[in-house]
């Protein structure tokens, strides 16, 4: 019988913001597999924080990522966490010095830096996951099951669809880190390189030719109401009715709260956010954030085989999440990520399927755990035992989303369709 292997991996992780503390969680949830050894994060607090809560040698908690892979190797794998323009130059170096790594999605900013960190990380022989959670979810994994059994026959065509919530996107897109496609990635990376993900692995086959459309049609100067100033919380005019109002958002409703750094007392929470909001990005009227993200965007795909897709990203929504058709010859599944009716036509009879009742349908292990803690645990094992197959989320596959997204944003902006080179 195999022995079972209690040795921790050691990480160092890099960022210790939304997704840092995820990985922190982890390792403080199954120290057996996962030990936090260093952590690189640029504000004080955090760092300070991330290393009484996560344990970390003091001497391992350094401000910069350039910093900390400065120092000879000393630990099995480092998991970068930083913002997106943060991901290729830390993972190369990373790769340098023979660490395997975790790499938040997107792999890079660019196509050419995207093949080139692939082709890196294979060259050097590195485990690099990529953090697709979405192909752990239960819901997608009974999906995928669903058209790989062939129980709606062959699969021709889907329409997938992902509202953002008019406030997420607000939040997001116009005012927060990725309001700029090019300082950051586009939306159709940042947003839905999971989506692209998902419907490459459900198709099983690579897409050939993408068309896209979409632009910003409202978060823009002149679309700003009469009056307006810089900031929400200068007196504006219209605050009290707009749905963006950042004291509407942050500091009466509290949501969206994440992105600050803030203290256990409420009152003393509302001056820190009140603070923000006059000085910071996330105060800012949302016409006025010299954003350029699109906030309705369309994208047509062929597969390999023929199979068709429409997808489109829509900021104007009361909701998120995900919606699904999948048309096949004999049979069609509807989802919204939580449950999905699959028909069969011969019979006449449908059925739904939550994601929530996943071991009733036998799909072993996905129930307890999300997608999150599923990629992670792969990831470990993938290590300890040095082989790749083991994700769900290879970094070659994970290449393929990441194709077909820059294809789109060529498409949208040079108004043509545009075949993807693999
Ligand atoms: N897999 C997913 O589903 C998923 C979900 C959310 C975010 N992400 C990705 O994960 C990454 C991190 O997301 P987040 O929400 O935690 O972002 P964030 O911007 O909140 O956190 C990044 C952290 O990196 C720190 N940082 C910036 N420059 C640094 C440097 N030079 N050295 C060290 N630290 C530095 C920042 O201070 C910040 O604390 C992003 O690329 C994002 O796209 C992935």
């Amino acid at each position: 019988m195999e022995k079972k292997t209690t040795v921790p991996v050691t990480a160092i992780v890099l960022g210790a913001s939304g997704r840092g503390k995820l990985y922190g969680d982890y390792s403080l949830e199954h120290p057996d597999d996962l030990q936090i050894v260093g952590i690189a994060e640029l504000v004080e607090l955090r760092r300070n924080m991330y290393r009484d809560k996560y344990h970390v040698p003091a001497g391992n908690c350094v401000a910069t990522w350039e910093e900390m892979l400065n120092r000879p190797k000393f630990a099995d794998a480092v998991i970068i966490a930083t913002p997106d323009h943060l991901h290729y130059a830390p993972c190369m170096k990373a790769l340098d010095l023979g660490y395997d790594i975790l790499l938040e999605k997107p792999i890079a900013q660019t196509e050419e830096e995207c093949r080139r960190l692939v082709a890196y990380a294979k060259e050097k022989g590195k485990i690099v996951g990529l953090t697709h959670v979405l192909r752990y979810s239960p819901y997608f994994l009974m999906l995928k099951e669903m058209v790989s059994s062939k129980r709606i026959g062959e699969l021709v065509s889907i329409q997938h669809f992902e509202p953002v919530d008019h406030v997420h996107m607000s939040h997001s897109y116009v005012r927060g880190s990725w309001r700029d496609s090019e300082a950051s990635t586009p939306l159709v990376l940042a947003k839905s390189s999971h989506d692209l993900d998902i419907l490459h692995w459900i198709i099983g086959k690579p897409c050939t030719k993408v068309a896209a459309f979409g632009d910003l049609a409202h978060f823009k100067s002149e679309k700003a109401p009469a009056g307006v100033p810089a900031r929400c919380t200068d007196g504006c005019p219209v605050e009290a009715t707009c749905p963006y109002s950042a004291l509407k958002i942050y500091y009466r409703d509290r949501t969206w709260l994440y992105v600050f750094d803030l203290p256990e007392d409420y009152d003393e929470q509302g001056k820190v956010i009140l603070e923000n909001l006059k000085n910071g990005n996330y105060g800012k009227c949302v016409y006025h954030c010299q954003n350029n993200q699109p906030d309705h965007y369309m994208m047509l795909m062929e597969f390999e085989g023929g199979v068709t897709v429409n997808f489109s990203i829509e900021a104007f929504t009361s909701y998120s999440g995900r919606r699904t058709r999948i048309m096949g010859t004999h049979g069609d599944i509807v989802g919204d990520m939580e449950s999905f009716t699959h028909t069969d036509f011969a019979s006449g009879v449908s059925k739904t399927y939550r994601a929530d009742a996943v071991d009733a349908l036998n799909y072993e292990g996905v129930g307890h755990g999300g997608g999150d803690a599923g990629m992670i645990h792969d990831w470990i094992e993938a290590i300890r035992k040095q082989d790749a197959s083991l994700m769900s989320t290879p970094l070659d596959e994970s290449l393929e989303s990441h194709l077909m997204a820059f294809a789109a944003e060529r498409s949208r902006k040079e108004n043509k369709v545009i075949a993807v080179e693999h």
